[in-house]
């Protein structure tokens, strides 16, 4: 039995929804360990979309136990409109979904500090979600964020909040001259809130812990990718926690040496939304090709997202930061129509060549990518299942990848439907082979 950790490694938008939906067929459990509404992970099954924020994908099994850890921030409205779409759905969330009570919410100020303070940044916007994921893990580590547990004391919760707004306030109305926030309404929407909530919050921790030692197996979630790491990704444009497998267990609050099993879902090809350095983006009109085939448009803000070739400086860095076991390789179809892929396999600088992902911010906007130029296999793929029937191509280009970051491919995604996929190897996975 195993505890795998699924983790994005690029900029977000890898397809770990799909992936954790696929995974998820043997799972006892998944948890999120980090993020918030801010993440988007998209499934399709029998031809029906769903797109989910808060809530792992794990939700659409009906036999798995969905948890949101610790280190994760919720947003009540959100994610209750989750919770309804999908039972609306038909999908049974009660009983099968448990937050942690250590978890922070995400507060209407800091929605509304989100929203001002990237207004006021203007050109040096990060061009964030606008959900309040900066300023609710500001509050955090600040220690004045208020938490779940929070919500069981009225007085204290009262008292909490007008101490925050008192200073929210100011903020809101001195520095960025916007409309400020009434204690008394915040306070009966988040105890409104507590009631529903009630059944959902639990010690994810001890739930966790308990069913790994009952030999379960467990999937851990994370949301974004590895370079919006606070840590480790392209500083100051990244999220605000930390998407990489070493949060997987502080943000559930179980031991290090309880994961097994990384998996790292990597795009055949780069996106990301928001501002910050992309080394590989590519130019026009090819940019708009790669958003059209993949239909690479957020699934949170709907905003385009920009596109750039396979980047494989990123995937031996990613491999490094999450310990990775395996890939999974997703949109391996959007390829099909070109006669010639690049891969990038090192950056120059000033005459010099970087092999390791550099920290300095601009650096990244000055590197030169270095490509490999492999052949396309200019073929449909998306009804292919087994490993023997890609074109011949299709298999250079993963060995490639499995090649340059020393990391074996579990397997591939071909295509939107959940069944649109090609194992590689199960082991790899950290699967028993069936
Ligand atoms: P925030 O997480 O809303 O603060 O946004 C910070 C940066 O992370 C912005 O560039 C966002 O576009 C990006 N970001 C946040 N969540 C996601 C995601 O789920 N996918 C891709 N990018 C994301």
């Amino acid at each position: 039995m195993a505890v795998t950790a699924i983790v994005g490694c690029q900029w977000g938008d890898e397809g770990k929804g799909k992936i954790v939906d696929l995974l998820s067929e043997p799972a006892d459990f998944v948890g999120r360990y980090q993020g918030g509404p801010n993440a988007g992970h998209t499934v399709v099954h029998q031809g029906e979309e769903t797109i989910l924020h808060q809530i792992p994908s794990g939700i659409l099994h009906p036999d798995v136990i969905c948890l949101l850890g610790n280190g994760s921030v919720i947003d009540p409205r959100i994610l209750f409109e989750e919770i309804d779409e999908l039972e609306r759905k038909g999908v049974k969330v009660a009983g099968r979904l448990f937050i942690s009570h250590k978890a922070h919410l995400i507060m209407p100020y800091h929605r509304a500090i989100d929203e001002a303070a990237e207004l006021a940044a203007g050109k040096g916007k990060i061009g964030t979600t606008g959900r309040g994921i900066g300023p609710a893990y500001t509050d955090k580590y600040q220690r004045c964020g208020v938490r779940i547990v929070d919500l069981l004391d009225r007085d204290h919760l009262e008292k909490k909040l007008r101490a925050n707004l008192k200073d929210k306030n100011k903020l809101l109305r001195d520095y960025y001259h916007s409309t400020e926030l009434d204690v008394k309404h915040i306070l009966d929407e988040y105890l409104d809130f507590d009631k529903k909530a009630d059944p959902y919050i639990k010690d994810v921790s001890v739930m966790l812990n308990d069913a790994i030692d009952l030999g379960k197996e467990v999937l851990l979630e994370g949301a974004q990718g590895t370079l919006l790491d606070v840590d480790h990704g392209t500083y100051p444009f990244v999220t605000s926690s930390n998407p990489t497998a070493g949060a997987a267990a502080t943000g559930l609050g179980i031991g290090p040496r309880r994961i097994n099993h990384v998996v790292g879902v990597m795009k055949a090809y780069t996106t990301r939304v928001g501002n910050g350095p992309f080394p590989t983006e590519l130019a026009e009109p090819l940019q708009s090709d790669f958003r059209k085939w993949g239909g690479e448009y957020g699934a949170t803000t709907g905003r385009a997202r920009r596109c750039g070739w396979l980047d494989l400086v990123i995937g031996r860095y990613a491999a490094r930061i999450n310990g990775l076991d395996s890939w999974a390789i997703t949109k391996l179809d959007v390829l099909s129509k070109l006669d010639e892929i690049k891969v990038c396999t090192s950056y120059r600088h000033k005459g010099k060549t970087i092999q390791h992902f550099p920290a300095e911010p601009w650096l990244l906007d000055e590197v030169e990518p270095v490509y490999e130029t492999l052949p396309g296999w200019q073929e449909d793929i998306t009804n292919i299942r087994r490993y023997r029937d890609l074109p011949n191509n299709c298999r250079s280009y993963l060995d490639f990848i499995q090649e340059q970051t020393n990391v074996p491919i579990g397997l591939i995604s071909v295509g939107a439907e959940r069944e649109a996929y090609v194992p590689l190897s199960v082991e790899a996975l950290g699967l028993e082979k069936q």
